[in-house]
């Protein structure tokens, strides 16, 4: 039987605070960071702890099922990392093993455009079982105990999907269609087109200290289609030759991209594309008729324009009837609990960044895994204690906004 004092290890822990202690101080706060005053960020924080629960009693209790659904895939719990750029910043294992430790735990992991590893690497290493192996021997009692429990009941969602790739749409086209072609050939899922980047966020703290990003793999791909764009001039094949704009242009974030350009994607690469970061209901629907399986809620973590609406706010208080299973959010999720009461206001699954984020700076695949597999326990725990038995039947009759202080 595990230790107590095994248990909940890193979902109790001020990951923040342990991350900050072992990080360069410029990374920590790119990953800390927010938009200008930086209130969305603060807001975000504690927003799902002014919702309380309403417990039911059922008249029969059965097992409990977090299994849910995004777009057209299957998720054997209704989370998952959250995309977040250059992670090499975090932990030398970088996005190659923060995937591995998600997909340990069945928990889908979606890799940036502005990742540091290239793209099938990170496929081959989170399904590469000698790795999983060593990882699992790597975690406590406690944690391996839960996993084999969660592996067990997870049998009953063989096709849970675990990887995703969101999609920059950079000012060059052809380096976000290899990168999208690349993420679909090494075995991921889903795309999310992010929407909400036209400019970067003013992160002013960022400006301050003085960050400069590390190298990306997409500069490495820029410079392969460079170089293979010389080649085709020279060689008469009958090919466009790739012709660039300035290399820090064509990686830059394309500022005309909305919600039209899923379209522009599908036509490339052949997979479903959820976008990411919309707020107001209204561009559900539209993205949709553009062809997006479903959407992300979210304001960029507070990093895009501050003093948006923090999205526990957002569906609580502007968004009702809409298929839970189109509709993710993200934004300040730090326990099991936070992620219920996202269901309860209906939507389908869940994004975690940067809890996610320092508990891989902290203590590497481990620590992600462990992490994982508590925020997994706690939803089953608050599910069982408020009655649910599955993520379809959870709605607003189970929250409240607080209503006392
Ligand atoms: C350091 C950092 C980098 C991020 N990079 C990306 C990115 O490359 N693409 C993207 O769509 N969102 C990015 N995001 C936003 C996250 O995907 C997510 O929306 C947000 O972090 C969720 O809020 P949370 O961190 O409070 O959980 C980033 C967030 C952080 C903190």
């Amino acid at each position: 039987m595990p230790m107590a004092n095994e248990l909940f290890n890193w979902l109790y822990r001020d990951l923040e605070d342990q991350a900050s202690a072992i990080l360069e101080p410029a990374s920590f706060n790119y990953y800390r960071s927010g938009a200008t005053k930086e209130r969305t960020l603060a807001r975000s924080r504690d927003s799902w702890a002014k919702y309380d629960f309403i417990p039911r009693i059922p008249v029969e209790r059965k097992m409990v099922s977090s299994r849910s659904q995004f777009c057209t895939v299957d998720l054997a719990a209704p989370i998952y990392v959250a995309p977040m750029a250059f992670q090499s910043l975090l932990n030398s294992g970088a996005e190659s093993k923060f995937a591995l430790a998600a997909n340990l735990v069945n928990v889908p992991y979606c890799l940036s455009s502005r990742t540091t590893t290239p793209i099938n690497e990170v496929a081959e290493v989170a399904a590469d079982p000698v790795e999983q192996k060593r990882l699992f021997g790597q975690l406590s009692g406690f944690h391996k105990y839960m996993l084999e429990h969660f592996w067990e009941k997870d049998k009953a969602s063989p096709n849970s999907s675990k990887l995703f790739f969101q999609v920059y749409f950079m000012a060059e086209q052809e380096v976000t269609f290899q990168l999208a072609q690349e993420a679909k050939s090494s075995g991921f899922s889903l795309l999310f087109l992010t929407v909400d980047t036209p400019v970067l966020g003013m992160r002013l703290s960022d400006l301050k200290m003085g960050f400069v990003p590390p190298e990306g793999y997409a500069d490495k791909l820029y410079d392969r289609l460079v170089a293979q764009g010389r080649q085709s001039s020279f060689n008469s094949s009958g090919e466009v030759p790739f012709q660039p704009k300035s290399r820090d242009n064509a990686l830059n974030q394309d500022p005309a991209i909305g919600l039209g350009a899923t379209k522009l994607l599908k036509d490339r690469v052949d997979l479903p594309v959820a976008t990411k970061g919309v707020i107001s209901q209204a561009d559900l629907a539209i993205a949709i008729a553009h062809g997006a399986e479903g959407v992300v809620v979210s304001n960029h973590g507070g990093r895009q324009l501050d003093d948006t609406i923090v999205t526990a706010n957002t569906l609580w208080g502007l968004w009702d009837n809409f298929d839970p299973f189109r509709v993710s959010v993200d934004g300040g999720i730090s326990n099991g609990a936070d992620v219920v009461k996202a269901l309860c206001m209906g939507a389908g699954s869940v994004g975690i960044g940067r809890n996610a984020a320092w508990a891989f700076a902290s203590g590497g695949a481990p620590g992600v895994a462990a992490y994982l597999i508590e925020v997994r326990i706690e939803i089953e725990y608050a599910m069982t204690l408020l009655g649910a038995g599955s993520v379809s039947e959870l709605d607003r009759s189970y929250i409240t906004p607080r209503m006392m202080p």
